[in-house]
């Protein structure tokens, strides 16, 4: 968990996104023994919520996993017999990771934020996004992004620690921007949860919501 809390920081420290990125790069080798260390179960309880939402059919779901990273998040979709996952991440490092599990269908080295993807409106199912609000990482503008990807009876799941939510570097609260999307009625809440030792003894939260 030292290692771990040493890495956050380190990462936190960095001045720009690039930067970030290439401590990513660079921490890939590395990055899955230490989540594993510190019982890091974001990614299985994204799964379990997909999985709860798509109880059939599941070959026939295509979900889009933004901030992909070395794929844990994939790992547990195929797992739960998903088999359409496309990934998306900055890091070369980290995709590269991701690709050795041979479970993502298509790597996208992009980041997500306000600006428009070459992506079809409406090309996915689902967006997942775990463990990705740190500072430096996601800002709330990429929900307006998620909202076009995702079509129209599809769904949105973020999960992470409930403290990163409001911690972005826009000072932008995700809570808030997602409230706003649903008053504008473009998607609307299915639940959001407590889920207890998410990482070690750690609380996450999970939000989930269905386009309109
Ligand atoms: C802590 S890792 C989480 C990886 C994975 N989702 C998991 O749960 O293990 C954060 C990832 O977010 C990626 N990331 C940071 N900013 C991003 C952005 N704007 N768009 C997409 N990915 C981003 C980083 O490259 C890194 O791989």
């Amino acid at each position: 968990m030292e290692s771990l809390k040493k890495f956050y920081k380190e990462c936190q420290e960095t001045k720009t996104r690039e930067e970030m990125t290439h401590y990513y790069d660079s921490w890939s080798m590395l990055y899955e023994k230490e989540l594993n260390l510190a019982d890091y179960r974001g990614p299985f309880m994204v799964a379990n919520a997909l999985a709860a939402l798509y109880p059939e059919d599941r070959e026939n779901v295509h979900v889009l996993d933004v901030a992909a990273g070395t794929g844990f998040v994939g790992e547990q979709l195929a797992k739960q017999g998903f088999v359409q996952i496309d990934a998306l991440d900055p890091s070369e490092g980290m995709l590269a990771q991701a690709k050795e599990k041979g479970i993502y269908q298509t790597l996208i080295c992009e980041y997500l934020d306000g600006n428009q993807l070459d992506i079809a409106a409406g090309s996915y199912d689902v967006i997942t996004i775990s463990g990705a609000c740190n500072n430096g990482h996601l800002t709330c503008e990429c929900l307006l992004e998620v909202v076009r990807l995702v079509k129209q009876g599809g769904f949105f799941v973020l999960c992470t620690r409930p403290c990163l939510l409001n911690r972005n570097e826009s000072k932008q609260h995700f809570e808030t921007w997602m409230d706003d999307i649903e008053k504008e009625g473009k998607w609307k809440m299915v639940r959001k949860d407590i889920l207890p030792k998410y990482l070690k003894d750690e609380d996450g939260i999970i939000f989930v919501y269905q386009m309109m």
